[in-house]
Order: structure tokens, then C-alpha cells, then sequence
């Protein structure tokens, strides 16, 4: 009798685990964009073309709205192919969408145009402008034949959990020391050979500005466990992606363009979350109080007297 209810306890439980592993499942579809190969030889396939240069180069692409030297594939791998680094296939299906960053439905050229202003440093282009027209000509095309409105396997950068230690600056720095400075300088300034840049600054000058998506601790994490150290992806525990996300982001960079006159005002108006170190005290150092105005070369090129 005994061994007949426990017995029917375990199928129970059995039954349960499954359930429940079913529940925690990624229903998100898989899906694969287009081989380069099959980009038909047509007027369309010259622009998709146009888009992927620009994503790739995009400095000597679209340098009037470029204020570093970091590329779209910087931060979105393999021309924007590759899953967990916010691929294009899976963004394109997912505009128009509302977003708490300006609590509005943002069309996707609106969506590019933050890219330019915030992850490039840069200067919006207008939403007609021939490099937006190009770069959704691209994603559209790696979205070929991918659901609009869904979700997809691989969509935006992956999402954490919590660490189980909070994270750390000096398990950051220890991190950082021993598996990025060797690409990205032991200041995070990047490296350049000649007048290329190699591997993209981390922060400083050079970098993305505080108004930018990955200055948020959860997005460097989870873009860091997933695509870092470059070639060596999945090295890294959650630990660790998260404790060098924050060394990372607990340094200076261009201010946000979006500054509201102090940098208390700017933080309680843009940055009010533990995902920002904005208007935070580091090491005796108030973030953002030092930080280069935005806009970096552009700004630097219209400072420069004519001729
Ligand atoms: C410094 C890294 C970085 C660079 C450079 C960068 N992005 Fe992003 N991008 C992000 C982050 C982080 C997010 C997501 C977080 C957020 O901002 O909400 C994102 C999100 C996006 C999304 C939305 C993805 C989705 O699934 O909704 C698109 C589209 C996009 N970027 C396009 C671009 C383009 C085009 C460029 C070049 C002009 C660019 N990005 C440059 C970091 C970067
Ligand atoms: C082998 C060289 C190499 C190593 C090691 C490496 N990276 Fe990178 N990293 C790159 C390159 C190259 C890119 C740009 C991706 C591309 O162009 O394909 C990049 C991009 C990035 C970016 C987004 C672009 C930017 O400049 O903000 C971040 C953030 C980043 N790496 C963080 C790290 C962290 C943190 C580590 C250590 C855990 C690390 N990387 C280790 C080569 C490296």
C-alpha cells in the first residue's frame, strides 16, 4: 500500500517536472536569416548591400552621423546576424513598438535614429535620409520570410538572472585584467593599427555615450556573457558578466546628450534604476561629472576653424 502511493507520489512528481520543464521551454521561434549568396543582383540588392556596408564600416559609411569609431557590428555581431547580440532578423518584426526609453511608438527609423545618437555618439539622420533607408532595406531583407510580431529565438541580448552576489568593481577589474584588456587596453580606450581601429574602445572619449543602450549593467551582462571574450563566448560565469559589466560601465564616457542641466536632474530624469551608475558615486568620483560633451569627432571637425 505504502509503496503503491509513493510510487504514484513519484509519477506525480514526474509528471510535474515535465510540465514544468515544457512551461520553462523557449517557445520563441528559431529562425535563420538569408545566405549573403541568395541577395538577388537587382536595384533592391544594391541597397540591401548599402545597408550591410554601413552596418559594417559605418564611421566611413555615414561619418557625418558618427561621433566614434565604434560600427553597428560592434555591438551587433556577424553584420547583425548573430543571435543574442540583438540581431536585425529579429528587431525588424518587432517595429513599430512602444518604448519606455520616450513612451511613444517609435517607427524603426526612429528606433535607428537613437542608435546614431546615443550608441555612436553621434547625430540623428533625418528619417528619410538615404543611410536609414539603406540599413532597413538590410534588416528587411534578413527578416525574409520571419512572422511579424513575434518573438524569435536569439532576439535582443540575453536576459541574466539576477547575480548572486551584487556586483563588484574590484572582481570587475580582476575580470576585466584577465580576459578583455588584452583586445580592449588596459584603460578601455581600444586599440587602432594605423589609423584602423581593431578592437572599439570600451569607455572614455571613444566610446558610447551614458545615453546609450549598453551602458545599462543587464545589457553589457548579458551581451557580455554571450558574445565576450570575442572568439571565446560562454568563458565567462553570470558572475563574472556581471561584475565586469559594472567596472565597465563605473567609468566616464560622453555625456548624455539628453543632459538637463545638473547631473542629479539628468539621473532622476533618465537614469533612476540600479542598471545605471549615472550621477553615482564611484571610487570618490561622481559619474557624469566629468564626462567629454557628446558628439565627440563631429563636434571636435565643427570646432575647427574653416580651410
Ligand atoms: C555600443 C553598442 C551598440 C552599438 C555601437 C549599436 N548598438 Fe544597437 N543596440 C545596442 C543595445 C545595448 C541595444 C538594446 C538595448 C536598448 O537600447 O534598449 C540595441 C538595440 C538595437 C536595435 C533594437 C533591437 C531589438 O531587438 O529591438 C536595433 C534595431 C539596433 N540596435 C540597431 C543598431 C544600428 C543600426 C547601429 C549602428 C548605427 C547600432 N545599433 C549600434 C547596442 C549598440
Ligand atoms: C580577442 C579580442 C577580444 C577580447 C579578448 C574581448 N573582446 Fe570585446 N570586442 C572585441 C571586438 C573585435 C569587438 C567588436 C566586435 C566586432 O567588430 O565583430 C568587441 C566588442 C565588445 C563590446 C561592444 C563594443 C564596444 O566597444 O562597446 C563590448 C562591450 C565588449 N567587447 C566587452 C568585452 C569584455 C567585457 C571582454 C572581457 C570579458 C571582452 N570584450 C573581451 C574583441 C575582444
Amino acid at each position: 500500500m505504502t509503496q503503491f502511493s509513493l510510487s504514484r507520489l513519484g509519477l506525480a512528481a514526474v509528471g510535474l517536472t515535465f510540465a514544468m520543464t515544457a512551461l520553462a521551454a523557449d517557445p520563441r521561434p528559431a529562425f535563420t536569416p538569408p545566405s549573403a549568396a541568395s541577395l538577388p543582383d537587382t536595384e533592391f540588392g544594391k541597397i540591401v548591400r548599402q545597408g550591410e556596408q554601413i552596418f559594417l564600416h559605418t564611421p566611413q559609411m555615414a561619418g557625418k552621423f558618427v561621433g566614434n569609431d565604434l560600427n553597428c557590428a560592434s555591438c551587433h555581431l556577424d553584420a547583425g546576424r548573430r543571435p543574442d547580440s540583438a540581431p536585425m532578423w529579429a528587431a525588424y518584426v518587432l517595429y513599430p513598438a512602444y518604448r519606455a526609453k520616450n513612451q511613444h511608438v517609435n517607427t524603426l527609423a526612429e528606433r535607428l535614429q537613437g542608435c546614431f545618437r546615443f550608441s555612436m555618439n553621434g547625430k540623428a539622420p533625418a528619417a528619410d535620409d538615404p543611410t536609414l533607408t539603406a540599413l532597413q532595406t538590410y534588416m528587411f531583407w534578413l527578416a525574409s520570410k520571419a512572422p511579424t510580431g513575434v518573438v524569435l529565438e536569439g532576439q535582443g541580448y540575453r536576459k541574466l538572472p539576477a547575480p548572486a552576489q551584487k556586483a563588484d568593481y574590484v572582481r570587475g577589474s580582476e575580470v576585466y585584467a584577465q580576459y578583455c584588456a588584452v583586445c580592449h587596453g588596459a584603460e578601455g580606450q581600444g586599440q587602432k593599427q594605423g589609423k584602423h581601429w581593431v578592437f572599439p574602445a570600451l569607455w572614455g572619449p571613444d566610446s558610447f555615450n551614458w545615453g546609450a543602450g549598453m551602458h545599462q549593467i543587464g545589457n553589457a551582462a548579458g551581451f557580455i556573457k554571450a558574445n565576450m571574450p570575442l572568439g571565446q563566448a560562454g568563458m565567462l560565469n553570470d558572475q563574472e558578466a556581471w561584475d565586469v559589466a559594472y567596472f565597465m560601465n563605473a567609468h566616464e564616457r560622453p555625456q548624455d546628450p539628453r543632459y538637463a542641466g545638473s547631473v542629479a536632474a539628468t539621473r532622476a530624469k533618465y537614469h533612476d534604476s540600479d542598471d545605471s551608475l549615472y550621477g553615482i558615486e564611484v571610487n570618490g568620483h561622481l559619474l557624469g561629472s566629468d564626462s567629454p560633451a557628446p558628439g565627440g569627432k563631429l563636434i571636435q571637425a565643427a570646432a575647427k576653424p574653416a580651410g
